[in-house]
């Protein structure tokens, strides 16, 4: 039986506007395997970020979390935690590599003072040991640890500082890193020495992992499962390879068509028109159904629900069966 690292049960999370509350994130249940990488993937806007951060309580004003656990294995739900210790849990078992890792970091620090901030915030008993091990996660990492931990974060490269994201991710040996476009802001060269450090320290110390994107040749690389998102929601879950060959969501298709292909007519590599919806409170139906070319009234009037269609294959849609499941949107 495989374990469950997190899981993210019901999970709600609203910003307020003037036209009331947004739903960011509706109801949405995701779980990660201990060992395993989950690919989070859907439109710009659709609240991949929001659910990062909801998984360290860490959802910015005017957001807050409605409802929902984060529960991680052995440790309970994060939501239920005192702030102190919740505090002391990321990091410890759970960090985040962002886009922007310079962001993470303080200009006006060299970066070993920020590594014994750290130990000192997490009341760690031998900061110079922190230090040593931070030294050695950049060699591992091929960057020089001594210049690394010497260095102002405007010293760097933006492919450098992006490493020592994922080296401060790692110090306190988390089970769990949440990646939010870790690589998005790089030159290819670098993104693909990125992506390479992730899948070794992946692969190598058994860390589970969220992986958001909007590359989806990287999702295919690096991801176990994939879940895919639509305003809000997660409308459809499967193993990597599943999705990609058989994606059976609307929506899921028409992002997988957006993609131009090696072999086949590159023309019929579409992009998907039109924007998806802002949902301001409880909003009944599928949110796909306007740019979805199999609507019927039934989209409207109920909500279609994940249902299993296969093993570990999960979609939300009334009409998965379309010309065969294999037609394109
Ligand atoms: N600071 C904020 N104020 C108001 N609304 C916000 C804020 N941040 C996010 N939202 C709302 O939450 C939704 C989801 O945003 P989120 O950043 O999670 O999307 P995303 O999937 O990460 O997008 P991207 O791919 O562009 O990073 C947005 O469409 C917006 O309605
Ligand atoms: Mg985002």
């Amino acid at each position: 039986m495989s374990e469950v690292a997190v899981a993210v049960d019901d999970l709600v999370v609203e910003f307020s506007s003037d036209e009331g509350p947004v739903r960011a994130v509706d109801r949405v249940n995701l779980q990660l395997e201990r060992g395993k990488i989950l690919g989070l993937i859907g439109e710009s806007g659709c609240g991949k970020t929001t659910v990062a951060h909801a998984m360290l309580n860490a959802v910015a004003e005017p957001g807050r979390i409605v409802r929902g656990r984060i529960h991680y294995a052995g440790h309970g739900d994060l939501l239920g935690m005192s702030e102190e210790a919740q505090r002391l849990f990321r990091w410890q078992h759970v960090s985040v590599v962002f886009q922007a890792s310079q962001n993470t970091l303080n200009p006006l620090q060299r970066i070993e003072a920020q590594i014994r901030e750290l130990a000192r915030a997490h009341r760690i008993s031998n900061p110079n040991a922190l230090v040593g091990r931070a030294r050695e996660i950049c060699d591992r990492l091929r960057l020089d640890g001594r210049r690394m931990l010497d260095a102002y974060p405007h010293q760097l490269s933006g492919g450098m500082r992006q490493r020592v994201g994922i080296m401060l991710a790692l110090l306190l040996q988390p089970e769990i890193i949440l990646f939010d476009e870790p690589t998005t802001a790089l030159d290819s060269l670098s993104q693909e020495s990125v992506l390479r450090i992730i899948e070794e320290i992946h692969a190598k110390e058994g860390i589970s992992g969220v992986f958001i994107t909007h590359d989806l040749g990287i999702v295919a690389e690096v991801a176990d499962v994939v879940a895919v998102m639509y305003a809000g929601r997660i409308v459809e879950t499967a193993p990597t390879g599943t999705l990609f060959n058989a994606p059976r969501h609307p929506y899921s298709r028409a992002l997988l068509n957006a993609l131009p292909r090696l072999t086949g007519d590159p023309r019929a590599a579409k992009g998907l028109t039109g924007a998806p919806p802002k949902v301001v409170g409880e909003v009944a139906g599928c949110l796909f159904r306007e740019r979805c070319r199999f609507q019927t009234a039934q989209c409207k009037m109920a909500e279609p629900v994940l249902t299993s269609v296969d093993a570990d294959h999960r979609v939300a849609c009334f009409k998965i069966n379309e010309e065969d499941g294999r037609a394109s949107v």
